[in-house]
């Protein structure tokens, strides 16, 4: 399986096993790790592991998930790195899929007192470990918005564009809010999120980030380079319901 084939197969895993990874399979998440795809590579970050059948730890929460072991993302706080975060965690969530190892995003998750490293703060948190039960599920049973929905169409598009758009909607988002809307040309994507009220607002930034993986991923798969660019004359406008994040540039 590709992270890209795994964007039609994941989803969130609420139940594992009491059961250890092997050190082997730690070593190539590592390896994994330091060849991520940051959407900004200006901004730091750190990844730390947290093994919760070893320790006795205190991550707790609202809708935590209990978990043989945590992967806490840490960045600087604002936008930008919330952004970066979603991109980034997405790569491993799909990773660690691939691998068979089961995921959920832990939003609220409040963590035991842990060194932060060069004074970054905690973004995410993630759970991990073999699922008991289902890891994977047909794509054809998320519950998701349609396409319609979510995007609108200003010109005929070709399939490469509409396959992005599918692996687009396939992106998790906190609450399953999937704040993000698509305008969607020949040779450009527009992404807005929902503007939305504190505590769903919490996470869009993050949740754009994920599905500027999905999307990038798609693209990758059917051969097309894109670039992210922000477009002032766009950002300046005033929109009603929705906030411009970015838009997709097709090379
Ligand atoms: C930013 C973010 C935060 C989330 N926080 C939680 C959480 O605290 N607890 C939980 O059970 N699921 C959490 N989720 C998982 C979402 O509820 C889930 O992705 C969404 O309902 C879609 O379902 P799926 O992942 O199975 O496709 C979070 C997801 C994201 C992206």
């Amino acid at each position: 399986m590709t992270l890209y084939e795994a964007v039609f197969k994941r989803r969130s895993v609420r139940r594992y096993k009491k059961e250890p990874l092997p050190p082997e399979f730690f070593k190539n998440l590592r390896k994994f790790e330091l060849g991520l795809q940051p959407l900004n590579s200006a901004i730091p970050y750190s990844v730390e592991i947290i093994d919760a059948l070893s320790q006795e730890t205190k991550v707790r929460g609202l809708f935590r998930v209990k978990a043989p072991y945590y992967l806490v993302f840490f960045s600087e706080p604002g936008e930008e790195a919330e952004k970066n975060a979603g991109y980034l965690m997405e790569q491993l969530v799909l990773y660690l899929t691939e691998k068979g190892v089961g995921t959920c995003y832990q939003g609220l998750a409040k963590l035991p007192s842990i060194p932060e490293p060069d004074g970054l703060k905690p973004l995410m948190v993630l759970a991990f470990g073999y699922a008991e039960g289902e890891l994977y599920r047909e794509s054809f049973k998320a519950r998701r918005l349609s396409l319609k929905e979510l995007c609108v169409f200003r010109e005929p598009v070709t399939d490469e564009t509409r396959l992005m758009m599918q692996a687009a909607r396939l992106a998790p988002s906190a609450m399953n809010g999937q704040p993000w809307r698509f305008m969607v040309y020949q040779n450009r994507i527009h992404v807005f999120a929902k503007k939305e009220r504190l505590p769903f607002s919490r996470f869009t930034a993050f949740d754009i980030g994920i599905v500027l993986c999905h999307i990038s991923l798609a693209a990758e798969e059917v051969w097309r380079d894109i670039s992210f660019e922000r477009r002032e004359q766009i950002a300046v406008k005033e929109f009603k319901n929705n906030q411009y994040f970015l838009s997709i540039i097709f090379i």
